[in-house]
């Protein structure tokens, strides 16, 4: 695998030249052909420098077995790159054509229940079928032969959103795929065993051939199977995109691969951070969860977790929407200035590119109430106006491109594994949700004033000031010993409750909670104490817990109680603690804290490690501050998440968006954004 390739990549538009990409899928295929010039026409008025183009065009480029029809594709390749626009060319394999799955209906996958998908969506293939791969990575051959050299070609997108919702497959094609991936991990039939536990219910095995994938089953089963079934099938699907990947490679080394990663609130089942290395740009679709209140820290901290996974390297932004989409229950058009906000938002995280789903909206099909770029109303439309007005807004922006974000003093640790297995069937309390705690955790930091970072759990946070550590489940031997290292080098740890109770195999680590980080935070819990929905218990400092509320005891000297329970069945108990370590620290913290209580022990832990928020805490909630650097500037994104305008305080320099000279402060309308570059740059005399 090469080493991964820096944006800006090659292409007309984006010719060796740093700046930021703009952008949306393209589906010409749905259109007449009379279309296709007036669509690059108005790329071009815009600002779109790149288009991410035959997505979900199998069946378009060879609508039989035996007929390949590249005419239509070549003449929008040809019009895209005449109007200067770059393209990412979709492999397109992720909807398999109509005359594939009735030839080989074999490769249509099978549910836990045993039901066939059929064909009618997309993505109903199975990714381990032999099948469907001789035929997909065919196709990728023709299409890279066919499309090599032509000159609008910048990147590679394989098939689209791997996983999305063919992830989990039980066929036996899974099945054999299955036993080969644990034959390699386990290389005998008796470590499988032994990790899978199966001593329990009578689950034990003597041949390979009698494991299957976890199918539905009588009673719960067995975690382990469980755990090893979610990491084989995001194994799977990270191998079918090597094998694509290295077709188009083969054909083009110069020529960057990616695929579009989903990390966001409703997707799960891959695991990015071990998928990112592979890519030579990493690249995300983000949309916002209109029902959330807190959509916006949700995207701030996907964005955030997308930039950690990058290795802080720029990212792409390939999907995200313009407006409203379609598959949430209620659809919510966005409000004035929420396109641009969110946009930049991204660009803020360490985007380089700002592409959206899609560039016209559709008219037939599932997704013709999805908004688009270019939407049903036509060009006189709010939502034109503010596409036309960003992409003028994203050239001025142009020398953010390729700079970093500057780390932040603090990170949460994510990791997809803890996240998996902590939400397994057999688990303490269904009420917890990993994901949300890591954000609430992230979300009580940034109303602090500090910048905080994402970063996967085997990522280097030995640089962090502070690591937070939320419900960390599994913590085997390397990872504790990377945390005490961290700890006994004069980090501060935070670690949660549900932290540090498995080993990687989900086995318990005994001798109390919680359990391998038991030495290293000095507590001992004897028992997990989830709360029954709807359940609180008072904390000592006015604040309340829900939902997990553990007794915990102090187990070696240098830890304070920083929290007792004021009722409830631990009344008095602690229910978070510290332990002093020679310059640093490590929290425990037993117990779901409310907003306020979240938000007053972050405080009070960021207090006893000697840490200042970079932001005025006054503005913290309503206004996100983010700064990207490189050798030639600093820029300070600000931007204010609601519709009440905010004026902050900021570094002196030039606001790049308006021209203007920033002195003191500045005011930001409704959901407005600046981009300061800073007078004072810590690289430049
Ligand atoms: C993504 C997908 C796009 C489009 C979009 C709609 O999941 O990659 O093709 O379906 O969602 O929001």
């Amino acid at each position: 695998m090469p080493s991964r390739l820096r944006w800006p990549v090659a292409g007309p538009g984006l010719d060796g030249r740093a700046r930021l990409a703009y952008g949306a899928d393209y589906n010409p295929e749905q259109w007449p052909r009379q279309t296709w010039r007036d669509d690059v026409q108005l790329m071009v008025q815009a600002g779109v420098n790149i288009v991410n183009l035959g997505i979900f065009s199998w069946a378009q480029v060879r609508p039989s077995e035996s007929e390949w029809c590249f005419d239509w594709l070549d003449e929008v390749m040809d019009l895209l790159h005449a109007g200067g626009i770059a393209v990412d060319l979709g492999t397109g394999t992720s909807s398999p054509p109509s005359w594939l799955t009735a030839k080989y209906p074999a490769i249509l996958p099978i549910t836990e229940l045993g039901v066939t998908v059929s064909p009618g969506g997309r993505q109903h293939w199975r990714p381990n079928s032999p099948v469907f791969r001789e035929h997909a990575l065919d196709h990728v051959r023709a299409l890279a032969n066919r499309y090599g050299k032509h000159p609008a070609l910048a990147m590679w997108h394989v098939s689209n959103e791997l996983g999305c919702h063919n992830v989990h497959d039980y066929s036996n094609d899974a099945a054999l795929a299955f036993r080969l991936w644990l034959t390699d991990r386990y290389g005998s039939i008796a470590a499988l065993n032994s990790s899978w536990g199966t001593a329990f219910w009578s689950q034990h095995y003597s041949a390979w051939e009698q494991i299957l994938p976890p199918r539905a089953a009588a009673a719960p089963r067995n975690p382990t199977q469980q755990l090893d079934f979610l990491r084989f099938s995001s194994d799977s699907l990270k191998a079918y995109f090597r094998a694509e990947a290295e077709i188009l490679r083969a054909a083009t080394p110069d020529v960057p691969v990616t695929t579009n990663f989903m990390v966001m609130g409703n997707t799960k089942y891959m695991d990015y951070a071990d998928w990112a290395a592979d890519v030579d740009i990493v690249s995300n679709d983000h949309y916002v969860l209109a029902a959330r209140p807190d959509g916006f820290g949700e995207l701030c901290f996907s964005a955030n977790l997308v930039r950690g996974i990058a290795g802080g390297d720029p990212w792409f932004l390939m999907e995200h929407s313009t407006s409203a989409v379609n598959w949430q229950p209620v659809n919510v058009p966005k409000a004035p200035g929420q396109l641009r906000r969110d946009s930049i938002a991204h660009v803020a995280h360490g985007s380089d590119a700002v592409s959206y789903f899609q560039w016209r909206q559709s008219v037939a099909g599932a997704e013709k109430f999805h908004s688009a770029m270019l939407p049903h109303a036509g060009t006189d439309s709010a939502v034109w106006r503010d596409v036309c007005q960003l992409g003028a807004t994203l050239r001025r922006m142009t020398e953010v491109a390729g700079t970093r974000c500057e780390p932040a003093q603090i990170a949460v640790l994510f990791d997809w594994q803890s996240w998996w297995a902590s939400e397994l069937e057999s688990r303490p309390s269904a009420l917890l949700h990993y994901r949300e705690l890591a954000l609430e955790w992230y979300t009580a930091l940034c109303h602090l004033g500090f910048a905080v970072d994402v970063q996967p759990a085997d990522a280097d946070f030995a640089t962090y000031r502070m690591v937070i550590a939320p419900a960390l489940y599994i913590v085997g031997d390397q990872l504790r010993t990377r945390l005490e290292s961290y700890v006994a080098d004069g980090g501060h740890l935070v670690a949660t409750f549900y932290s540090g109770i498995v080993d990687d195999a989900d086995h318990v680590h005994v001798g109390g909670f919680p359990g391998a980080l038991r030495d290293l935070l000095g507590v001992r819990v004897e028992e997990l104490a989830p709360l029954l929905e709807g359940q609180q218990v008072r904390l000592d400092d006015g604040s309340s817990a829900s939902v997990w509320a553990e007794s915990v005891t102090v187990a070696r000297s240098g830890v304070t109680a920083l929290l007792r329970y004021a009722d409830g069945v631990a009344a008095g108990a602690a229910a978070a603690t510290r332990r002093d370590v020679d310059g640093g620290s490590a929290a425990y913290v037993g117990a779901k804290l409310d907003p306020p209580g979240l938000l007053a022990l972050c405080d009070q832990l960021t207090g006893l490690a000697g840490l200042h928020p970079e932001q005025d805490r006054a503005t913290a909630r309503v206004v996100t501050r983010r700064i990207r650097s490189g050798p030639d500037g600093r820029y300070i994104f600000l931007i204010n998440q609601v519709a009440e305008p905010q004026t902050v305080a900021t570094e002196p320099g030039v606001e790049l968006i308006s021209g203007d000279d920033v002195t003191g402060s500045v005011t930001l309308g409704a959901y407005g954004v600046a981009v300061i570059r800073a007078a004072r740059h810590p690289g430049k005399p």
